[in-house]
């Protein structure tokens, strides 16, 4: 059966939703401070993905001085492999061309096989490697694309 989904701004009373899933993501997930920082922050964008009201995914970038920083994403496992994440993707780029953002960047685990393919597909090429990138010793790929 097709369900529908929803995409819509992030808001504050969203936190609780989306930190619990934060935590089944991620190795290392970001602490709840970050999402209430990044979501009073002006240059921060965020998105969130609603099916049938339930919280199934987020995004969240920033942008500074021309350069626009893809800083989370993550899609639950029963709606990976639908577009909701190269969707949340387009959004983000449309919103740093609306900015002035013409160059975007972001890190990835190196063994991240999945979202690294998704981001290929996007135009983004991986541009160095980070030693010791995440806190628990895990190197980053940079990757980074001209918007236009
Ligand atoms: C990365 C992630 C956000 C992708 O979300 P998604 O909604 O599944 O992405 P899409 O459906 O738009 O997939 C786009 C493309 O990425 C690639 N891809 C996505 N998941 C993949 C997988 N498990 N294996 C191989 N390629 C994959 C495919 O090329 C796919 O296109 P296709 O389905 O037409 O073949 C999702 O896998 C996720 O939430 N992972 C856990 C959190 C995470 O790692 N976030 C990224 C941190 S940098």
């Amino acid at each position: 059966m097709l369900r529908e989904i929803t995409i819509r701004q992030m808001h504050f009373d969203d936190i609780d939703n989306v930190y619990a899933l934060e935590v089944r993501f991620f190795p290392n997930p970001w602490p709840r401070s970050f999402f209430e920082h990044d979501l009073v922050a002006k240059k921060t964008i965020a998105f969130i993905v609603e099916c049938e009201k339930e919280v199934v995914g987020y995004s969240l970038a920033s942008c500074n001085d021309g350069k626009f920083h893809i800083t989370n994403i993550a899609v639950t496992k029963e709606c990976q492999r639908k577009g909701i994440g190269t969707e949340l993707m387009h959004r983000l780029e449309r919103i740093a061309l609306d900015r002035d953002c013409t160059y975007a960047y972001l890190e990835v685990r190196t063994d991240n096989t999945a979202a690294i393919k998704m981001y290929e597909n996007l135009g983004y090429a991986i541009s160095h490697r980070q030693r010791l990138y995440y806190i628990n010793g895990d190197d980053a790929y940079v990757m980074n694309k001209e918007l236009r």
